[in-house]
């Protein structure tokens, strides 16, 4: 107690001095208002997280220790109560980081070094990092698809990868969005500027559950029980075609995050490796996206389409327009009074007129604007997106069917996707198109990276 009492006292004190919120960031000499992690010091420094050295100094390019993260990461957190003792070697009771330390060792986000060794003055690298902040974002697990050739995670330890590949995803890069440097120290500028686009990250998924609290609140005025609630819920159903899985896991997050029945548009023939290669203008795809008739046979069908009332159709971008799947789809029932949602995946082109072309066949139902998402992009981009539609649907961060699976589904999901991409990959080397590409076998595509 008497130790817990101590580093209290001593954490103020650091707080007071090393961490002065009232210290404008401006303030500091070196660091130019226009450098790229000005914004990150300005901030962090605003919410007393991160602060300068005093005398006016930020030292941008100096080093952080992993005691220095560890406390950076604590105040991140709010700063929580925490009991107990580490069980490391090498941290000092009373020291001004024991609280940080044990509520980052506590909460999992560290590990030490081995050997019960935390080695808190030692400088913390970017792969440590990438691993600390990942570990706090709930260590997610990523898929074999999202490590592009040559990137960071390639070059982190072993036990680092998945946190550095995490902080490639979700942006959380150096300079210019160069990839980290996993073994190299992180710099005082590096950990400002990646600390704050991550508090960002945090706080669209509070944003996303201060709005599903307000609706429930809503919701539940007048006394509804719960099962009403849900009732009174609309119905939605997202559908979508995918032949390499980037449209299907974007459809599988927004289903999850709404609750919504999931409906994939299967084709009664399957387009294989070869039908999908358009550097070809012969093979089935790129035929069909010539072919204003064509409407490919679909295999099954929504039984009970007329209980919903809202659907999101997924589709993949081919030569800048919906795959002629989705008019047979869109054709296949009556959509009025409905709202349609498109939303589409590609290589680079914008969703541009493919979801207005689409529209023409199902004209009396409600279409909201479309979105383009990128196959890697995060669940918290699709539930931001959901809920600015205004369309009476709450998306969630936390999966609705599949509460606590939020880890291993997207999983299983990813490691279908990889497999998938590879056989397409062999076949098309597709990964990037100039945008609003028009079809011509001789369009420069960008190879995958
Ligand atoms: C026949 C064909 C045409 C394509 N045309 C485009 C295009 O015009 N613009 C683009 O950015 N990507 C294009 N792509 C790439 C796909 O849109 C992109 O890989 C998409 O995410 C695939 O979705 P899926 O995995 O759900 O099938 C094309 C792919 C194929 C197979």
């Amino acid at each position: 107690m008497k130790k817990k009492l101590i580093a209290i006292v001593l954490c103020a004190l650091i707080a007071a001095t090393f961490v002065c919120p009232a210290l404008a960031a401006d303030a500091y000499s070196d660091v130019d208002d226009g450098a790229w992690y000005a914004q990150g010091v300005y901030a962090l420094g605003e919410r007393g997280i991160m602060n300068g050295m005093g005398g006016g100094m930020f030292a941008p390019d100096g080093t952080f220790t992993r005691a220095q993260l560890a406390a950076v990461m604590y105040r991140m957190a709010g700063s929580p109560e925490v009991t107990g003792e580490d069980a490391f070697t090498d941290t000092e009771a009373g020291a001004w980081y024991e609280t940080p330390v044990l509520w980052a060792s506590q909460s999992g986000i560290v590990n030490g070094m081995g050997g019960g060794i935390f080695a808190p003055n030692e400088a913390v690298t970017q792969e440590q990092l990438a691993v600390m902040l990942w570990r706090d974002a709930g260590s997610y697990v990523l898929g074999d698809e999202y490590k592009t050739e040559g990137g960071a995670w390639a070059d982190a330890s072993e036990w680092a990868k998945m946190g550095v590949l995490w902080c490639e995803v979700e942006k959380l890069t150096n300079e210019n969005g160069a990839p980290l440097e996993p073994k190299a120290p992180a710099t005082r500028a590096q950990v400002a500027d990646i600390i704050y686009h991550c508090i960002l990250l945090k706080e669209s998924f509070a944003n996303t559950d201060a709005v599903s609290a307000a609706t429930k609140t809503a919701d539940t005025t007048g006394g509804e029980d719960e099962s009403q609630t849900a009732e009174a819920q609309k119905k939605v159903l997202v559908a979508c075609f995918s032949c390499t899985e980037n449209t299907a896991r974007i459809a599988e997050l927004a289903a999850d995050a709404m609750g919504a029945d999931l409906y994939r548009i299967t084709p009664e023939t399957p387009y294989t490796s070869e039908d999908l290669n358009y550097k070809d203008d012969t093979t089935r795809a790129t035929r069909e996206q010539h072919d204003d008739s064509a409407r490919p046979a679909i295999s099954g069908s929504v039984e009970n389409m007329a209980d919903y009332d809202v659907i999101f159709i997924g589709y993949p971008i081919w030569w800048g327009q919906a795959p002629k799947i989705m008019y047979s789809f869109v054709e296949s029932y009556d959509l009025s009074g409905k709202t349609i949602v498109p939303f589409c995946t590609s290589g680079s082109s914008s969703i541009g007129t493919s979801a207005d072309n689409l529209k023409k066949s199902a004209a009396d139902a409600n279409w909201t604007d479309g979105r383009r998402f990128s196959g890697g992009d995060s669940r918290d981009s699709v539930v931001s997106w959901i809920n600015s539609l205004s369309i009476g649907v709450e998306a969630k961060e936390n999966a609705h069917k599949n509460k606590g699976c939020v880890k291993s589904q997207p999983l299983f999901f990813y490691l279908n996707a990889a497999r998938a991409r590879y056989a397409m990959t062999i076949a098309c080397s597709v990964v990037s198109f100039p945008s609003g590409s028009k079809r011509s076998a001789s369009t420069p595509f960008i190879t995958p990276a």
